[in-house]
C-alpha cells in the first residue's frame, strides 16, 4: 500500500483528478510515466458482456461471446447460496481469461413492485435473502481474484425517470429494506467496488450523498473498495468526490476531471480528497494486476452445462396437479413459440451475446423424446392468428400431455422503462386458453422476469416458473419436465392476484421527480401478510415432486438478551418417495410493538437434500438483528422486550411450526420529556411514573368519580373513564387541571425531574 501512496504523491494534480474517470466506457485511465496500468471493467451481472471499443453501454453494440447464466430473479428462486457462489466462481474465471478486473453486478434492489423494469437482475422483495444471495456471488466471483460492484446503491426501484427521481424513503424503511441487502453483501463478501445508482435519495443524488458514500456505507459497514458511479449518474462532480464517489464512469471528456483541479486551485476542496480516491481505484486494480491471469482457461461448453444445471435448480413448480413429471414413454405436444427460441435474458446493460442457447425443443428432439411442436403465436407481431390457435389446439388433442411455453416479449420488460400492466400478451393466454381447452393435461412453462398474471390458472394442471434462466434454459426445463431432475425453486417475490393489489400501486413511479415510498416497510409479503390477503403464489412457494415435513422445533433458549444468540433446530423429513431438495424458511415476527412491524420476517433459510423417507436436522443462528428493528429516534437498531414468534416453513403462508421466545432489551430507551408530552406516553416508563404519580393523583380528583358515582361499581367505572381521558392530555395541562396543585415552577421541575431519569 505504501508504494500506491507513494506513487501518488509523484502525480501532478492533473493526473489525480484525471484518474478519478474512466479512460472511455469501460476502461480505467493509466498514467505511463508512472507505470499505473489501465483495467477494464464490464456488465454483468449473470454472464460476461464485455464490449469491444466501439462500445455503448445499453447493449446496442456486439459484445464477446460468452455465457448467459439464469438472472437474478431466477438464482434468488434457487435459495441455494452454494450454487449461486459456483455460478460467481465460473463468471470469475471467465473475467481472468478475458482480462476484467471488475464486474458490474450484483444487482440487489428491492422489488418494490413487479412494474419496475429491471426486477429480473433483481433477487428479491426481501432484503434478508437478497443480502444472503449477493454475498454468495460476491464471495464466488472475487474468490478467482475478479471485482465486483454491488449496485445501484440505493433505493432504485423504478426505471421511470431513473436518471431524475427521487426515491423518497423515510429512515426505518431505507434501514429495514432498501439497504440491508448491501450492507449484508459488505460485511460478509466485502465488494470491491460499490457502484451508486442514478436517482436522488430524498432530494441528494446518490451520486453526491455523503451520508450514503461515506457515513453508512464506509463508517457504519467498513467497506474498503472504491465507489463509482452508474453511467452518467454524476451531477456536480466535485460534490461527489467530497461525498465519496471516488470513480466517475464512463469517461467525461475531461470537463469534471477540470473541475477538480479548479476546486482544489480555488480551495473549494481538499486535495488529500483526490488523494484518497485514487488510492482507493489503484488499490483496487492493483490487487487485480498483481494475480492477474489471462492464462485461465474459459470452457465455454462447461459453463453452458453449468448454466443448465443453475437453471434446473431455480425453476419454481408452482402449480401440480399430477401431470408432472412427464413419461419419456408418452407423446407430448409442446406448444409457443418460446419452446423454440425461449426467452432467457432481459434487455439492456445485462444483455449477453450467447455463444449458444438450448431450447426446450432441441433438448427434448436430442434426447430422443416423443414431442410435436406447433408454433402458437409470434412473439414478433405479438399475435396467435386462428390458424395457429387451432394448429395448436390440435397438437395438444393429440397428445397426453400439452406444454406450453409462454411468457413476455423482450419488449415487455427491459432496463430502461417499467411496466404498466401484469399482463401476458393476449395472444398468449388465447392459446393457453384454447390448449387448456382441448386437452385437460396442461402445462405452462413460464419465461419472464417478473410476475405475470394467469388468468387460464385453473384451467391448467401445472405451471413451471423458468424465469429468465439463461442461455440453457430449454435443457434444464426438459429435465425438470420429465423429472430427471426434482424441482427445488421457491418464489423469492409475491406474486399478487391483480397489480392493484402491490402496496406500492398507488404511489410507484411517482408525481414528477418524486417517488414517495408510502407503504413504507410493508413491501411484498410484508403487505399481503399483514392484511391477511389473497395472492396468486405467495412469498418462498414453490412445490416438488416429493414432499418435506418439518418436525420438533427446539431452541437454544426460552428467554435471551438482545446480546445473545438463539439456536433454533427442526428436523425435516422427505415424506415422498423422490429425492428432492427442501427449501426450509425461518420467519421472525415480534408479538406486540410500539411500532407498527410486519407479522413475519424472512431471518434464515436452508436447503437440505433429502433421499425418500430420510431426515435431517437443519439449524438457524438468530442474532439480535433477527428480532430488531430501526428506531428513528436511536437512529440505531433496537430490540423491543417482549415475545417474538419463531416460525419454520416452506413459504410465507405454508407455516409448519411456531415457537415462542422472549427477549430482553439491555438498552434503556432514553426519552426526552418535554411540556407536550402526553400522560400516557410518560406511564410507560415505570421510572417516569413514579415521578408523575402524585399529581396524577391530584388531577384524577378532578377527572374522577362524579357525584353520581354512588356505589363502588360506578365509581370504578369513572375513575377509569377519567384515567382514560387524561392519557392523551399533554403535561402542560396540569396548569389548567390540577385545581391550582400546579404552577409553571412546578412544571419546569417536574420536567427537570423526568430528563433526569
Ligand atoms: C446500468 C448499469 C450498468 C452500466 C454499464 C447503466 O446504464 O444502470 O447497471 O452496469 O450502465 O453498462
Amino acid at each position: 500500500m505504501s508504494s500506491i501512496k507513494e506513487l501518488i504523491s509523484q502525480m501532478t494534480l492533473e493526473e489525480k483528478a484525471g484518474l478519478c474517470s474512466g479512460l472511455d466506457f469501460w476502461h480505467t485511465k493509466p498514467v505511463e510515466r508512472l507505470g499505473v496500468r489501465s483495467v477494464m471493467v464490464s456488465d454483468g451481472p449473470h454472464g460476461l458482456r464485455k464490449q469491444d471499443d466501439k462500445a455503448d453501454h445499453l447493449g446496442i453494440n456486439e459484445s464477446i461471446k460468452a455465457v448467459c447464466m439464469p438472472a437474478a430473479c431466477a438464482t434468488a428462486a434457487s435459495f441455494d447460496r452454494e450454487l449461486i457462489g459456483s455460478m460467481g466462481e465460473a463468471i470469475g474465471r471467465s473475467c481472468q481469461h478475458e482480462e476484467v478486473s471488475v464486474v458490474l453486478g450484483p444487482a440487489v434492489n428491492i422489488k418494490r413492485s413487479p412494474l419496475c423494469g429491471r426486477n429480473f437482475e433483481y433477487l428479491s422483495e426481501d432484503p434478508y435473502l437478497a443480502g444472503e444471495m449477493a454475498a454468495a456471488l460476491i464471495n464466488g466471483i472475487q474468490s478467482q481474484n475478479v471485482g465486483t460492484s454491488i449496485k445501484h446503491f440505493a433505493a432504485n426501484s423504478q426505471e421511470h425517470r431513473r436518471m431524475s427521481s427521487s426515491s423518497n424513503v423515510d429512515e426505518r424503511t431505507l434501514r429495514e429494506i432498501y439497504l440491508p441487502a448491501f450492507e449484508t453483501a459488505v460485511k460478509k463478501a466485502q465488494p470491491w467496488t460499490v457502484m451508486c445508482s442514478y436517482n436522488r435519495i430524498n432530494g441528494v443524488y446518490a451520486s453526491e450523498n455523503p451520508w450514503l458514500l461515506t457515513d453508512v456505507l464506509r463508517g457504519e459497514w467498513g467497506f474498503q473498495g472504491y465507489v463509482m458511479s452508474d453511467w452518467g449518474a454524476v451531477s456536480d462532480r466535485v460534490a461527489g468526490l467530497a461525498a465519496g464517489l471516488d470513480l466517475e464512469m464512463p469517461a467525461s471528456g475531461g470537463i469534471n476531471d477540470r473541475k477538480i483541479v479548479e476546486a482544489v486551485r480555488a480551495g473549494e476542496l481538499d486535495e488529500a480528497v483526490v488523494d484518497r480516491a485514487v488510492e482507493r481505484i489503484l488499490t483496487v486494480s492493483e490487487k487485480y494486476l498483481a494475480n492477474a491471469r489471462p492464462e485461465t482457461e474459459w470452457d465455454l461448453e462447461a459453463d453452458h452445462l453449468l448454466a443448465a444445471r443453475i437453471a434446473q435448480d431455480c425453476m419454481v413448480l408452482l402449480k401440480n396437479e399430477g401431470v408432472l413429471p412427464l413419461n419419456r414413454e408418452d407423446d407430448i405436444a409442446f406448444i409457443g413459440e418460446f419452446a423454440a427460441k425461449p426467452r432467457f435474458q432481459g434487455g439492456g446493460s445485462s444483455h449477453i451475446n450467447c455463444f449458444k442457447t438450448t431450447s426446450a425443443l432441441e433438448a427434448a428432439q436430442e434426447q430422443g423424446l416423443s414431442v410435436t411442436y406447433a408454433q402458437g403465436y409470434s412473439v414478433a407481431q405479438d399475435s396467435a392468428s386462428d390458424e395457429m390457435i387451432a394448429e395448436a389446439a390440435a397438437a395438444a388433442s393429440s397428445a397426453r400431455v400439452a406444454v406450453v411455453f409462454a411468457g413476455l416479449p423482450d419488449s415487455y420488460e427491459s432496463e430502461g422503462y417499467d411496466r404498466t400492466h401484469l399482463d401476458l400478451p393476449a395472444s398468449q393466454n388465447a392459446v393457453i386458453e384454447a390448449v387448456a381447452a382441448a386437452n385437460p393435461n396442461t402445462v405452462v412453462v413460464l419465461h419472464n422476469g417478473s410476475p405475470v398474471t394467469m388468468p387460464w390458472l385453473d384451467r391448467v394442471s401445472a405451471v413451471l416458473e423458468a424465469y429468465l434462466g439463461g442461455q440453457a434454459v430449454g435443457l434444464a426445463a426438459v429435465r425438470v419436465l420429465y423429472g430427471d431432475v426434482n424441482p427445488s425453486g421457491h418464489l423469492a417475490e409475491t406474486f399478487p392476484r391483480k397489480l392493484e393489489d402491490n402496496p406500492s400501486y398507488l404511489f410507484y413511479g411517482g408525481e414528477a421527480d418524486e417517488a414517495d415510498y408510502r407503504e413504507g416497510v410493508f413491501v411484498g409479503y410484508r403487505y399481503y401478510d399483514r392484511k391477511d390477503m389473497d395472492v396468486l403464489f405467495p412469498f418462498g412457494h414453490g412445490l416438488s415432486y416429493t414432499t418435506f415435513a418439518c418436525s420438533d422445533l427446539r431452541m437454544s433458549a426460552s428467554e435471551i438478551t438482545d446480546q445473545d444468540q438463539l439456536t433454533v433446530t427442526v428436523t425435516v423429513t422427505n415424506t415422498g418417495s423422490r429425492a428432492g431438495r427442501a427449501v426450509i424458511q425461518l420467519y421472525v415476527g415480534d408479538k406486540e410493538s410500539t411500532v407498527r412491524r410486519p407479522l413475519r420476517e424472512l431471518k434464515g433459510f436452508e436447503k437440505p437434500e433429502l433421499q425418500p423417507g430420510e431426515s435431517t436436522d437443519v439449524t438457524f443462528v438468530l442474532d439480535s438483528r433477527a428480532f430488531a428493528y430501526w428506531n428513528r429516534d436511536l437512529h440505531d437498531w433496537h430490540v423491543e422486550t417482549g415475545e417474538f414468534t419463531v416460525e419454520i416453513g416452506q413459504s410465507s403462508r405454508a407455516i409448519e411450526l411456531c415457537g415462542t421466545v422472549t427477549v430482553k432489551s439491555t438498552v434503556k430507551l432514553k426519552k426526552h420529556y418535554t411540556k407536550d408530552s402526553i400522560f400516557m406516553d410518560i406511564m410507560e416508563d415505570p421510572d417516569a411514573a413514579k415521578v408523575i404519580q402524585p399529581l396524577l393523583n391530584e388531577m384524577g380528583k378532578m377527572f374522577g368519580p362524579g357525584e353520581d358515582a354512588s356505589d363502588a361499581a360506578s365509581e370504578a367505572i369513572s375513575a377509569e373513564m377519567g384515567m382514560a381521558m387524561m392519557r392523551y392530555m399533554p403535561l402542560r395541562g396540569v396548569v389548567s387541571f390540577a385545581g391550582g396543585a400546579a404552577d409553571a415552577d412546578m412544571l419546569d421541575h417536574l420536567l427537570e425531574a423526568l430528563n433526569s431519569l
